[in-house]
């Protein structure tokens, strides 16, 4: 027994002596290769030749990995046509075709190449895994054929999944019958290349799940892969071809291979001791069978029964639907009116994967503008949205059937849906009213906002160290050059020498003024007091930091200038002034009806998830309040302000003290009492103001006959007595959604929670505002009373804390 292995170990050696020392890796024709021999690759990565498989006598020709101690094929030959004995042999002919034959020379397999004229061929096995045949005397064509166009279950890096416009050849991965057979299989992942491209997995040809489209940075519907560290995935659509392909990062071996079961489709590398692990696979749930819904059905795994309509949908089939059968799905409460005087409306949906795109008509270059024009212009149009998600959104897709597949996803992505006027929730009429107001920024700290900007820059790696502070040199200087440059003497000219008439706010850390260009455009100008310590560079960095920051719910940056001392942020100006002067003042809240104020909670929801989860950056904002909502003509809401102030507390003092900067009344009791900050202390603030956009409000200095709570406790009350209408603005009794404005109060509750971990991240708000999922029972908020909010203020800032709370006006 002891000498078996020591036997085997032997053996192999040998077996890897001669076979190294007869290591071919091409073939020329009237060179066989017969079962036993084998061709190994340049580096020697991949080997080829014949293999059985488990207790099976069957002979197939095939690709594997060398050196892996799990014996693993990446590519057979004769998948369908196995040789039952060791006669078999593998050859190039003269035409450049491969060749296999069993030992009375019938053929078995045969290559199947595009008739060309070939001089010499040679069959090389690459260390990509590829097997290609090239015509020697004209090596620098595109290889006559090669393996990598023809997958099996195994993709490897490099190789293609999806079609050569120009061959027609479509490239499939199909799994095997079983472990231990070939053979093609139930199962195949292919690429859609009806309407919009998009990736599906078939079961016995019926569509078993989808793959949301690419949207530049992932599949919608799909986690971002791109973020792994091993490799990283691209999609390439040109009128040649259209693929998914991926490439490693770190040089380790990787396959995709789409299991027999069909159950995943299995990302694994290889490790330092030569075994396969699992890195992840794509997730199969419930929700991820095709048109588990049916048309207009949204499925979540979040709640029973999986399948709601989309809102202004109903059950097409309501017996059917309530008996937990949702294929026929939802259809349309009113139909829109296509062509009709009236025109219609679009409802925006976030947090969802992509609906079926297999009826769709695209163009990479509209914007989302031009696409809505295109949609309205067409009456079979469903539903618009952008195509590409990266630099603020690009392109154009538009669904032309009903849409059908659609699942609650967290993705940052719109989709807009075409409904009758009178379908769209919370219909604006603000636009209607010519008001004149006159504008203040809020205290609008640039310097705060450049410092936190900064700090994430250095820190970001999302998710990682949020107390490590290592500087990327990577993103240093890049992009410097997109945002413009503005001269002193250019702004000086706009804002009349910074005339006092044109100030229009005054923050802790320098003037705000309204200039007018030249052409016209209005812009708020920043000058940064002369106190900052900054030099050039570091300012520079900052502000290329900030200028990436992109969201129609986020203020803009235009520009900047630096001149001498002079350190001046350019922004979009704002039409109207900021939420809290609208919120609190008895006049102009009657200016803001339900709908603006729904509208209002959802941007700034959606600001708030882009800071935490924009892909290059992870930003926590700190001090979210009404004063720090900016609100536009249209009334949409922009976040400004993103942050605190490193010239206030010292970002570097505080990531070691951890001193504590917020606002009373907004701040979490996480953050306030221990410091601790993470994106559930920016949850905390947008919950109450929520409660104070519902209410009308202030948390701060709310005082309620006969109680000692504070808006949250009174909202918590009100809540557990099923009172929660009674929170609202009287004004707003005639314009409300009674559903919404409970939802609203509701999502409100959860954000203010006790402890961060029970709140939701944003990206749960968002979808909780907008889709009926069932939302979870709320616990006891934070900071209940008045009197704990007092304690707060003048008891418990400990040595070790030093707690700075910033006033609300
Ligand atoms: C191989 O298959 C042929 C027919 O396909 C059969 O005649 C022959 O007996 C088989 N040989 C073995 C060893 O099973
Ligand atoms: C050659 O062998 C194959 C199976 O290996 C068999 O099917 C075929 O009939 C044989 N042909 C001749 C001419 O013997
Ligand atoms: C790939 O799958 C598609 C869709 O089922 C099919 O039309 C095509 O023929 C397949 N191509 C190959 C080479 O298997
Ligand atoms: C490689 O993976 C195997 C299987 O997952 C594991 O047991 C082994 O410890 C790993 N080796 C290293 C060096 O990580
Ligand atoms: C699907 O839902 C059912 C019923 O809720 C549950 O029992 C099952 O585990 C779910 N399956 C998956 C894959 O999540
Ligand atoms: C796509 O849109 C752009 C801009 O509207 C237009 O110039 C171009 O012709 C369109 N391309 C196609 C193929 O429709
Ligand atoms: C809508 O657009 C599609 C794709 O361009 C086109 O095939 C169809 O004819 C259009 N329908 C109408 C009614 O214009």
């Amino acid at each position: 027994m002891e000498v078996y292995p020591i036997l085997m170990f032997f053996f192999s050696t040998l077996f890897v002596l001669i076979s190294s020392s007869a290591a071919l890796d091409t073939i020329s024709p009237n060179q066989p290769i017969k079962d036993g021999n084998t061709l190994v690759s340049e580096g020697e990565t991949y080997e080829l030749g014949f293999f059985s498989l488990g207790k099976s006598q069957n002979r197939y020709l095939g690709i594997w990995y060398k050196h892996v101690s799990t014996f693993t094929i990446v590519w057979v030959a004769n998948r369908d046509t196995p040789i039952n004995d060791t006669s078999g042999k593998f050859q190039l002919s003269n035409e450049g075709k491969l060749l296999i034959l069993s030992g009375n020379n019938t053929l078995i397999w045969s290559s199947k190449s595009s008739i060309r004229n070939v001089n010499l061929p040679v069959a090389q096995l690459l260390d990509s895994g590829n097997l290609v045949v090239w015509d020697e005397t004209n090596t620098k064509e595109a290889p006559i054929w090669q393996s990598f166009d023809y997958p099996g279950d195994t993709l490897l890096p490099g190789q293609k999944l999806g079609k050569d416009l120009r061959t027609g050849i479509q490239k499939n991965l199909t799994s095997w019958k079983s472990p231990d057979d070939p053979s093609i299989g139930r199962y195949k992942v292919f690429l859609n290349t009806d309407g919009y491209p998009q990736t599906f997995e078939v079961e016995d040809e019926v569509p078993h799940s989808r793959f949301g489209p690419w949207n530049g940075e992932g599949f919608s519907g799909l986690p971002r892969e791109n973020t792994n560290p091993i490799f990283s995935v691209e999609f390439v659509v040109n009128e040649k071809e259209m693929y998914y392909t991926y490439k490693l990062k770190s040089p380790v071996l990787q396959r995709i291979i789409l299991t027999w079961d069909g159950t995943h489709l299995q990302f694994s590398w290889i490790n330092r001791t030569q075994e396969w692990v699992l890195y992840g696979n794509v997730v199969v749930d419930n929700c991820s069978q095709y048109g588990r819904c049916g048309p207009y059905g949204r499925c979540s795994t979040k709640t029973y029964p999986p399948c709601n309509c989309m809102e202004g949908f109903e059950p097409k089939v309501l017996e059917e639907w309530n008996s937990g059968d949702w294929s026929s799905g939802c259809q349309r409460r009113k139909d829109f009116e296509c062509g009709s005087t009236q025109e219609d409306g679009f409802q925006k949906i976030s947090g969802v994967k992509f609906p079926d795109t297999q009826h769709s008509w695209y163009n990479v270059s509209m914007s989302l503008r031009e696409c809505e024009m295109a949609c309205r212009r067409n009456c079979s149009c469903r539903a618009y949205a952008n195509l590409d998600v990266r630099e603020g959104g690009s392109g154009c897709l538009l669904w032309l059937d009903e849409l059908m597949d659609i699942r609650e996803y967290d993705d940052n992505q719109d989709l807009y849906i075409r409904m009758a006027t009178s379908e769209l929730p919370g219909k604006s009429s603000f636009k209607r009213m010519k008001l004149i107001i006159v504008v203040v920024l809020s205290v609008s700290s640039v310097a705060l906002l450049l410092s936190a900007v900064a700090y994430a820059c250095r820190n970001k790696k999302k998710g990682r160290g949020y107390w490590t502070n290592t500087l990327n040199r990577d993103d240093q200087v890049e992009n410097l050059d997109e945002l413009p440059f503005f001269s002193l003497h250019k702004i000086v000219k706009a804002t009349a020498n910074f005339h006092i008439d044109n100030k229009i706010g005054e923050g802790g850390f320098g003037p705000v003024y309204k200039g007018v260009l030249k052409n016209g455009e209005l812009i708020a100008v920043k000058r940064l007091s002369e106190t900052s310590q900054q030099g050039p560079d570091e300012f520079k960095n900052e502000v290329m930091c900030i200028a990436k920051l992109q969201h129609r719910n986020l203020v803009k940056l235009l520009g900047y200038c630096i001149d001498g001392n002079e350190k001046i942020l350019i922004y979009e100006y704002m039409d109207n002034k900021s939420l809290d002067s609208f919120l609190f003042d008895e006049t102009t809240s009657l200016m803001l009806d339900w709908g603006q104020r729904f509208h209002i909670i959802h941007g700034i929801a959606r600001g708030i998830l882009y800071l935490h989860q924009d892909s290059r950056l992870q930003i926590i904002h700190r001090d979210l309040k009404a004063a720090n909502i900016l609100l536009d003509s249209e009334m949409n809401p922009k976040i400004s302000d993103f942050g605190l102030a490193r010239k206030f507390v010292g970002l570097d003092a505080m990531a070691k003290t951890r001193n504590v900067v917020g606002t009373y009344g907004y701040i979490s009791p996480e953050y306030a009492v221990h410091g601790h900050i993470s994106v559930k202390s920016d949850v905390f603030s947008f919950g109450v103001i929520v409660l104070e956009i519902v209410s009308g409000r202030k948390n701060r200095g709310f005082s309620q006959e006969g109680h000692s709570d504070n808006l949250l406790g009174h909202a918590w009350r009100l809540y557990k007595e099923d009172k929660s209408i009674e929170l609202i603005n009287a004004s707003l009794l005639s314009s409300c959604v009674v559903s919404q404005v409970l939802r609203s109060i509701h999502v409100g509750l959860l954000c203010v929670q006790q402890h961060a971990e029970d709140r939701p991240t944003m990206s749960s708000v968002v979808s909780m505002l907008v889709s009926e999922v069932m939302l979870p029972l709320p616990k006891q908020p934070a900071f209940f009373t008045e009197e704990s909010c007092r304690e707060l203020e003048f008891g418990s800032s400990s040595n070790e804390y030093m707690i700075t709370l910033l006033y609300a006006r």
